[in-house]
């Protein structure tokens, strides 16, 4: 039913480009969130353990009846799941909250290099991924020397990476690695929390084009190859990030947004990130 286009990850499995995320949309508001995206078209649900509302994504699922495999949902392993036992077990709920016997995807949230291995955490998800449970598994937040260290030690190349992008933390180095090793590129905060939108190149392409500086940001992560799922809970933002597929940009437009890059988080560096709560 909708005009999304679709990703193919490594494995054959087919992603919808646009999604809807819900990091810190609260779990009592997440349900209605969720019907609000889905009835806007969306049909791709990025959450996870951390963020405490898997279980409102699960009850828009049931409540929306849309059947399952209508939607791509992904969830992600939470930073104080470290061991094996812990991981899988936080698996099981994870499965339980979204009302699902699988998922689509699996992340590791963060690769904590500081705090724990990996490497371990990865073969938890390799083997909830031979067991059929998640039909794609990956991480986010991994840097090239990360991924490296993945491919050296283990069987599964990750489908994807989640990393921070947008006009001002382009990330092109760790795209290209992503690209050059077969991993699909996710975008996330895909406008900087709102924090580039009254930038004047954004803005001026924004007049020109008779769009908002949200549709070009998001345009430009569309026409780059990246998966990207903004977040509101305003419906009038909701349909506007939805609306990017009806216009294009040009390779001039490209380029002037991809020189904004000026190296700036809104989130942590994942080299030094240690946070395990
Ligand atoms: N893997 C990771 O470590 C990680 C980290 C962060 C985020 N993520 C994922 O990426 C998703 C998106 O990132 P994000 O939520 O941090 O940031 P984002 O999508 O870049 O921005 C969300 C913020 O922008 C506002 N907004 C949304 N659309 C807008 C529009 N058209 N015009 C003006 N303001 C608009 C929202 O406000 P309202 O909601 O008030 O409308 C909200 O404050 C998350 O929900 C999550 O799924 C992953």
């Amino acid at each position: 039913m909708s005009s999304v286009p679709t990703v193919t990850l490594n494995n054959g499995v087919q992603v919808p480009q646009l999604g809807f995320g819900v990091f810190q949309i609260p779990p009592d508001e997440t349900k209605d969130a969720v019907l609000t995206a889905f009835e806007v078209g969306y049909r791709h649900i990025d959450t996870a353990q951390g963020y405490g509302n898997e279980q409102g994504v699960g009850d828009a699922l049931a409540a929306s009846g849309l059947a399952r495999d209508e939607v791509f949902v992904t969830s992600k392993l939470n930073n104080s799941n470290l061991t094996p036992e812990d991981a899988m077990a936080s698996f099981e709920l994870t499965l339980e909250a979204l009302g699902s016997d699988h998922v689509d995807l699996f992340l590791i949230h963060w690769p904590l290099p500081t705090v724990s291995d990996f490497v371990a955490r990865w073969r938890t998800l390799e083997e909830i991924y031979r067991s059929g449970r998640a039909r794609a598994i990956g991480v986010s937040n991994f840097q090239p020397h990360h991924l490296r260290k993945l491919h050296a030690e283990t069987t599964i190349t990750p489908a994807v990476n989640q990393v921070e992008i947008h006009p001002y933390l382009t990330n092109d180095e760790i795209r290209a690695f992503d690209a050059e090793h077969g991993i699909a590129t996710e975008a996330w905060s895909p406008i900087a929390k709102g924090q580039v939108l009254e930038d004047p190149v954004l803005v001026r392409i924004a007049e020109q084009l008779g769009r908002t500086p949200a549709q070009v940001t998001l345009r430009w992560h569309v026409q780059r190859g990246d998966i990207v799922f903004p977040k509101s809970v305003t419906r009038r933002r909701v349909e506007e990030n939805f609306a990017v597929f009806d216009f294009e940009l040009s390779a001039t437009d490209m380029a002037d947004i991809t020189a904004l890059d000026r190296g700036m988080r809104t989130g942590p560096d994942p080299d030094t990130f240690a946070f395990v709560g």
